[in-house]
């Protein structure tokens, strides 16, 4: 049945060649941990992409309970934690992840830079990887006050005095960010949008862009 829907949809899309394209590319040998066990280093960049995709997925659960505004946002969690089916598990993934993601993110930059790929003509490429490397800073930081306890609201406090400290602009990042004078109802009304929307799109577009640039210029040359 699926065989005879896919060719209905075939005829009428040329589908095949798409797939094909991405199917038949094939991983060069430098880069396959069966033939150099030391090419595991190049799986950082997927597994990276693996927990951002997991990191999408649980949160897009977590929002169906969470409620942003000061008043319910930690009860909204504890109730998600303690009492919905399943919802410890979603947490604690979206939880962990959050961490883990950096790490492999980080371990990925490693690779890129002693590996010298982000070197010509993979420039580009670089500077967007660091484009997203703030954005997922970014996502940690805004996620971390959304839990609203004691430990999210004064980690954000000192969060946003030190952005505050940097010269002349600093000011202006502590407005934006806090909303108002205090971190308060403001703060978490921001952080939940840059968290779930502004973010997020912004690190889809840029991941676009980094997968489409691999693809056109392929894998970087053994060393
Ligand atoms: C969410 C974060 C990121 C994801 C999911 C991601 C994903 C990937 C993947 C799947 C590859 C293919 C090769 C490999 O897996 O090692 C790759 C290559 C590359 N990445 Fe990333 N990346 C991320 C962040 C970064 C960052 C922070 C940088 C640098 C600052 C960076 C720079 C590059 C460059 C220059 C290449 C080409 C390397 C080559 O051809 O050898 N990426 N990335």
């Amino acid at each position: 049945m699926f065989k005879s829907m896919y060719n209905w949809i075939d005829e009428r899309l040329d589908i095949t060649p798409m797939w094909r394209d991405v199917a038949d590319h094939e991983v060069p040998e430098h880069v396959n941990p069966a033939h150099h066990f030391s090419a595991f280093v190049y799986c950082f960049g997927g597994l990276t992409f693996f927990i951002t995709v997991i990191q999408i997925l649980s949160g897009m659960f977590l929002t169906m309970y969470y409620v942003p505004d000061i008043i319910n946002a930690y009860a909204s969690v504890d109730y998600l934690q303690h009492k919905v089916a399943f919802g410890v598990i979603v947490r604690g993934m979206h939880h962990w992840g959050a961490s883990l993601v950096i790490v492999m993110m980080f371990l990925h930059t490693l690779r890129v830079f002693f590996t010298g790929s982000y070197k010509a003509p993979r420039e580009m490429n670089w500077v967007v990887g660091v484009l997203i490397f703030f954005v997922m800073l970014g996502l940690g930081f805004t996620g971390y006050l959304l839990p609203w306890d004691n430990k999210a609201y004064f980690a954000t406090q000192v969060g946003i005095k030190i952005a505050a400290s940097a010269p002349y602009i600093g000011d202006y990042i502590k407005t934006f960010l806090q909303g108002g004078e205090i971190v308060g109802a403001q703060t978490l009304t921001r952080f939940f949008a840059l968290h779930v929307f502004f973010f997020p799109g912004i690190l889809l577009a840029l991941l676009a862009g980094h997968f489409f640039m691999i693809r056109k210029q392929g894998i970087s040359g053994p060393l």
